[in-house]
Protein backbone atom coordinates (compact mmCIF):
# COMPACT_ATOMS: atom_id res chain seq x y z
CA UNK A 1 0.00 0.00 0.00
CA UNK A 2 0.90 3.63 -1.19
CA UNK A 3 2.78 5.20 2.32
CA UNK A 4 0.97 8.57 1.11
CA UNK A 5 0.51 10.22 4.91
CA UNK A 6 4.40 11.03 4.65
CA UNK A 7 4.85 11.85 0.68
CA UNK A 8 2.76 14.79 -0.85
CA UNK A 9 4.65 15.02 -3.95
CA UNK A 10 5.88 11.58 -4.73
CA UNK A 11 4.04 8.06 -4.45
CA UNK A 12 6.33 5.84 -2.46
CA UNK A 13 4.91 1.95 -2.26
CA UNK A 14 6.91 -0.17 0.10
CA UNK A 15 8.16 -3.53 -1.24
CA UNK A 16 8.24 -5.68 2.02
CA UNK A 17 7.79 -4.94 5.97
CA UNK A 18 11.55 -4.85 6.10
CA UNK A 19 13.20 -2.52 3.57
CA UNK A 20 12.29 -1.21 0.05
CA UNK A 21 10.10 1.05 -1.90
CA UNK A 22 9.68 2.13 -5.44
CA UNK A 23 8.88 5.52 -6.30
CA UNK A 24 6.95 6.64 -8.38
CA UNK A 25 5.77 9.83 -9.93
CA UNK A 26 9.08 11.16 -10.73
CA UNK A 27 11.10 11.90 -14.36
CA UNK A 28 15.21 11.44 -13.64
CA UNK A 29 15.58 13.21 -16.75
CA UNK A 30 14.47 16.58 -15.18
CA UNK A 31 16.33 18.47 -12.08
CA UNK A 32 14.55 17.67 -8.77
CA UNK A 33 12.83 20.36 -6.62
CA UNK A 34 14.50 21.16 -3.37
CA UNK A 35 11.00 19.62 -2.14
CA UNK A 36 10.95 16.14 -3.81
CA UNK A 37 14.41 15.77 -3.43
CA UNK A 38 13.74 16.33 0.23
CA UNK A 39 10.71 13.76 -0.19
CA UNK A 40 13.36 11.43 -1.82
CA UNK A 41 15.94 11.79 0.76
CA UNK A 42 13.23 10.95 3.53
CA UNK A 43 12.33 8.14 1.68
CA UNK A 44 15.90 7.25 1.19
CA UNK A 45 16.35 7.15 4.98
CA UNK A 46 13.05 5.41 5.74
CA UNK A 47 13.53 2.46 3.12
CA UNK A 48 17.04 2.04 3.10
CA UNK A 49 16.77 0.98 -1.05
CA UNK A 50 14.10 3.18 -3.22
CA UNK A 51 13.63 1.74 -7.01
CA UNK A 52 12.62 4.07 -9.70
CA UNK A 53 10.70 2.37 -13.25
CA UNK A 54 10.75 3.15 -16.75
CA UNK A 55 13.75 6.21 -16.43
CA UNK A 56 15.34 7.24 -19.97
CA UNK A 57 18.52 8.33 -18.82
CA UNK A 58 22.31 9.07 -21.01
CA UNK A 59 25.06 8.08 -18.51
CA UNK A 60 25.35 12.32 -18.63
CA UNK A 61 21.96 12.37 -16.76
CA UNK A 62 22.84 9.16 -14.68
CA UNK A 63 26.03 11.33 -13.64
CA UNK A 64 24.20 14.34 -13.47
CA UNK A 65 20.92 12.61 -10.96
CA UNK A 66 24.22 11.04 -8.74
CA UNK A 67 25.59 14.51 -8.25
CA UNK A 68 21.92 15.53 -6.81
CA UNK A 69 22.71 12.69 -3.63
CA UNK A 70 26.77 13.56 -3.09
CA UNK A 71 30.12 13.12 -4.65
CA UNK A 72 30.63 10.31 -6.78
CA UNK A 73 33.39 7.66 -5.86
CA UNK A 74 35.25 6.49 -8.66
CA UNK A 75 35.57 2.99 -8.71
CA UNK A 76 39.10 1.14 -9.02
CA UNK A 77 38.10 -2.39 -10.22
CA UNK A 78 35.09 -2.59 -12.35
CA UNK A 79 35.88 -1.77 -16.47
CA UNK A 80 34.13 1.90 -16.52
CA UNK A 81 31.82 3.22 -19.19
CA UNK A 82 33.66 4.35 -22.80
CA UNK A 83 34.04 7.89 -21.90
CA UNK A 84 32.68 7.79 -18.50
CA UNK A 85 35.16 6.95 -15.52
CA UNK A 86 32.11 7.68 -12.87
CA UNK A 87 29.53 4.68 -14.02
CA UNK A 88 30.90 1.23 -13.46
CA UNK A 89 29.92 -1.61 -15.87
CA UNK A 90 28.36 -4.51 -14.35
CA UNK A 91 27.60 -7.54 -16.87
CA UNK A 92 27.40 -10.97 -17.22
CA UNK A 93 27.48 -12.39 -21.14
CA UNK A 94 25.34 -15.23 -21.77
CA UNK A 95 28.86 -17.54 -21.97
CA UNK A 96 29.81 -16.03 -18.38
CA UNK A 97 29.39 -18.57 -14.91
CA UNK A 98 29.75 -16.55 -13.13
CA UNK A 99 28.18 -13.11 -11.81
CA UNK A 100 29.51 -9.55 -10.28
CA UNK A 101 28.16 -9.04 -6.43
CA UNK A 102 26.29 -12.28 -6.41
CA UNK A 103 26.54 -13.30 -2.77
CA UNK A 104 25.58 -10.75 0.21
CA UNK A 105 27.40 -8.36 0.77
CA UNK A 106 27.75 -4.10 1.17
CA UNK A 107 29.55 -2.02 -1.35
CA UNK A 108 33.04 -0.59 -0.89
CA UNK A 109 33.38 -1.34 3.48
CA UNK A 110 37.31 -1.89 2.53
CA UNK A 111 37.49 1.77 1.99
CA UNK A 112 38.24 3.96 5.43
CA UNK A 113 35.23 5.90 4.76
CA UNK A 114 33.16 3.49 2.88
CA UNK A 115 30.63 4.26 -0.04
CA UNK A 116 27.26 6.10 1.68
CA UNK A 117 25.40 4.54 -1.60
CA UNK A 118 25.30 2.85 -4.70
CA UNK A 119 22.37 3.78 -7.79
CA UNK A 120 22.33 0.83 -10.06
CA UNK A 121 20.50 1.41 -13.45
CA UNK A 122 19.31 -1.68 -15.62
CA UNK A 123 20.15 -1.38 -19.38
CA UNK A 124 20.11 -4.81 -20.30
CA UNK A 125 18.54 -7.42 -18.48
CA UNK A 126 17.39 -10.74 -18.73
CA UNK A 127 14.21 -12.32 -20.30
CA UNK A 128 13.47 -13.83 -16.55
CA UNK A 129 15.80 -13.91 -13.13
CA UNK A 130 18.69 -11.92 -12.51
CA UNK A 131 16.71 -9.86 -9.62
CA UNK A 132 18.55 -8.62 -6.45
CA UNK A 133 18.16 -8.90 -3.08
CA UNK A 134 18.20 -6.38 -0.38
CA UNK A 135 18.42 -6.82 3.56
CA UNK A 136 18.33 -4.68 6.47
CA UNK A 137 21.22 -4.79 8.49
CA UNK A 138 19.31 -2.30 11.34
CA UNK A 139 16.69 -5.23 11.83
CA UNK A 140 19.03 -7.71 11.76
CA UNK A 141 20.86 -6.19 14.61
CA UNK A 142 17.66 -5.15 16.42
CA UNK A 143 16.59 -9.22 16.47
CA UNK A 144 19.96 -10.35 18.08
CA UNK A 145 19.89 -10.98 21.45
CA UNK A 146 20.92 -8.55 24.39
CA UNK A 147 24.07 -10.77 24.82
CA UNK A 148 24.78 -10.69 21.40
CA UNK A 149 24.10 -7.07 20.70
CA UNK A 150 26.84 -6.55 24.13
CA UNK A 151 29.52 -8.49 22.43
CA UNK A 152 29.50 -7.01 19.32
CA UNK A 153 28.75 -3.52 20.26
CA UNK A 154 32.91 -4.06 21.77
CA UNK A 155 34.15 -5.38 18.97
CA UNK A 156 35.94 -3.53 15.79
CA UNK A 157 36.28 -5.96 12.73
CA UNK A 158 38.84 -5.64 9.65
CA UNK A 159 37.60 -5.23 6.25
CA UNK A 160 39.54 -6.07 2.76
CA UNK A 161 39.86 -5.62 -0.76
CA UNK A 162 42.49 -8.06 -1.32
CA UNK A 163 41.10 -11.40 -1.27
CA UNK A 164 38.28 -9.98 -3.23
CA UNK A 165 39.78 -8.10 -5.79
CA UNK A 166 43.57 -9.01 -5.55
CA UNK A 167 46.42 -11.27 -7.72
CA UNK A 168 44.57 -14.08 -5.02
CA UNK A 169 41.94 -13.68 -7.70
CA UNK A 170 43.49 -12.71 -10.72
CA UNK A 171 42.48 -15.37 -12.71
CA UNK A 172 38.95 -15.46 -11.81
CA UNK A 173 36.44 -15.36 -14.79
CA UNK A 174 35.70 -11.74 -13.90
CA UNK A 175 39.71 -10.35 -14.44
CA UNK A 176 39.98 -12.75 -17.60
CA UNK A 177 36.92 -11.37 -19.47
CA UNK A 178 37.98 -8.04 -18.11
CA UNK A 179 35.16 -7.10 -16.18
CA UNK A 180 37.81 -6.67 -13.21
CA UNK A 181 40.71 -4.59 -13.44
CA UNK A 182 43.73 -3.67 -11.70
CA UNK A 183 44.28 -6.12 -9.11
CA UNK A 184 47.24 -4.27 -8.13
CA UNK A 185 44.91 -1.71 -6.42
CA UNK A 186 43.44 -3.91 -4.04
CA UNK A 187 45.51 -2.97 -1.09
CA UNK A 188 42.86 -1.29 1.07
CA UNK A 189 42.15 -2.91 4.79
CA UNK A 190 39.91 -0.96 6.58
CA UNK A 191 38.90 -1.22 10.56
CA UNK A 192 35.01 -0.28 11.45
CA UNK A 193 33.01 -1.10 14.59
CA UNK A 194 30.60 -3.93 13.93
CA UNK A 195 27.92 -2.01 14.68
CA UNK A 196 27.81 1.51 13.66
CA UNK A 197 25.35 4.08 13.82
CA UNK A 198 23.69 4.94 10.56
CA UNK A 199 24.60 8.49 9.74
CA UNK A 200 20.85 9.24 8.64
CA UNK A 201 18.74 7.12 11.15
CA UNK A 202 20.74 7.65 14.24
CA UNK A 203 19.74 3.57 14.41
CA UNK A 204 22.25 1.10 14.87
CA UNK A 205 23.14 -1.30 11.66
CA UNK A 206 25.36 -4.81 11.73
CA UNK A 207 28.33 -3.90 9.64
CA UNK A 208 30.20 -6.81 8.73
CA UNK A 209 29.55 -8.52 5.45
CA UNK A 210 30.77 -11.62 3.56
CA UNK A 211 32.63 -10.14 0.95
CA UNK A 212 35.06 -7.88 2.77
CA UNK A 213 34.90 -9.01 6.35
CA UNK A 214 38.43 -10.94 7.52
CA UNK A 215 38.04 -10.87 11.26
CA UNK A 216 37.25 -9.56 14.48
CA UNK A 217 40.53 -6.68 15.90
CA UNK A 218 42.37 -8.58 18.58
CA UNK A 219 40.60 -11.70 17.14
CA UNK A 220 42.39 -14.46 15.10
CA UNK A 221 40.40 -15.68 11.47
CA UNK A 222 39.83 -18.61 12.95
CA UNK A 223 38.10 -17.60 16.04
CA UNK A 224 36.53 -14.75 14.16
CA UNK A 225 34.97 -17.14 11.68
CA UNK A 226 32.24 -18.65 13.33
CA UNK A 227 30.54 -15.71 14.92
CA UNK A 228 30.94 -14.08 11.44
CA UNK A 229 29.27 -17.25 9.58
CA UNK A 230 26.46 -16.77 12.66
CA UNK A 231 25.88 -13.31 11.75
CA UNK A 232 26.22 -13.96 7.62
CA UNK A 233 23.53 -16.64 8.25
CA UNK A 234 21.49 -14.14 10.93
CA UNK A 235 21.38 -11.17 8.49
CA UNK A 236 20.07 -12.90 5.62
CA UNK A 237 16.94 -14.14 7.36
CA UNK A 238 13.74 -13.95 4.81
CA UNK A 239 12.07 -11.37 7.13
CA UNK A 240 14.78 -8.85 6.71
CA UNK A 241 14.97 -8.77 2.90
CA UNK A 242 12.97 -7.70 0.06
CA UNK A 243 13.50 -8.90 -3.93
CA UNK A 244 13.39 -6.08 -6.34
CA UNK A 245 13.14 -7.71 -10.04
CA UNK A 246 14.71 -5.44 -12.88
CA UNK A 247 12.95 -4.48 -16.02
CA UNK A 248 15.26 -1.65 -18.52
CA UNK A 249 15.08 1.54 -17.03
CA UNK A 250 14.63 0.42 -13.57
CA UNK A 251 17.00 2.38 -10.93
CA UNK A 252 18.17 1.12 -7.18
CA UNK A 253 19.67 3.80 -4.82
CA UNK A 254 20.65 1.87 -1.28
CA UNK A 255 22.25 2.84 1.75
CA UNK A 256 25.36 0.49 1.87
CA UNK A 257 25.64 1.43 5.66
CA UNK A 258 22.23 0.20 5.91
CA UNK A 259 21.95 -2.74 3.57
CA UNK A 260 23.24 -6.27 1.94
CA UNK A 261 22.57 -6.70 -1.38
CA UNK A 262 22.60 -10.13 -3.87
CA UNK A 263 22.51 -10.58 -7.16
CA UNK A 264 20.79 -13.83 -8.32
CA UNK A 265 22.74 -15.77 -11.01
CA UNK A 266 20.25 -17.80 -12.39
CA UNK A 267 19.97 -16.51 -15.96
CA UNK A 268 22.73 -18.34 -17.54
CA UNK A 269 22.91 -17.76 -21.12
CA UNK A 270 21.27 -14.41 -21.20
CA UNK A 271 23.20 -10.93 -21.31
CA UNK A 272 22.85 -8.67 -18.18
CA UNK A 273 24.08 -5.00 -18.35
CA UNK A 274 24.17 -2.88 -15.70
CA UNK A 275 25.50 0.78 -15.06
CA UNK A 276 26.92 1.45 -11.45
CA UNK A 277 27.60 4.69 -9.61
CA UNK A 278 28.95 4.83 -6.38
CA UNK A 279 28.52 7.78 -3.87
CA UNK A 280 30.96 8.71 -1.38
CA UNK A 281 29.95 8.54 2.28
CA UNK A 282 31.63 9.70 5.74
CA UNK A 283 33.33 7.87 8.38
CA UNK A 284 31.42 5.11 10.71
CA UNK A 285 30.89 5.32 13.81
C1 LIG B 1 26.50 -5.05 -7.13
O1 LIG B 1 26.77 -5.88 -6.27
O2 LIG B 1 26.86 -3.89 -7.04
C2 LIG B 1 25.67 -5.46 -8.33
C3 LIG B 1 24.29 -5.84 -7.95
C4 LIG B 1 23.49 -6.29 -9.13
O3 LIG B 1 24.03 -6.41 -10.23
O4 LIG B 1 22.29 -6.55 -8.97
Amino acid sequence: MTDSRRYREIGVTPLSKALGAQIDGVDLTQPLSDSVMQELKDAFATYSVIFFRDQSLSPQQHIDLAEQWGEININRFFKPLDGYPQIAEVIKAPDQKENIGGTWHTDHSYDQIPAMGSMLYARQVPPAGGDTLFASMTLAFEALSDGMKKTLLGLNAWHSSRHAFGYSVSDSEHYEDGRLANPELAVQDALHPVIITHPLSGKKALYVNADFTVRFDGWTTEESQPLLDFLYAHGAREEFTCRFEWQEGSIALWDNRATWHNAMNDYHGHRRVMHRITLEGVALQ
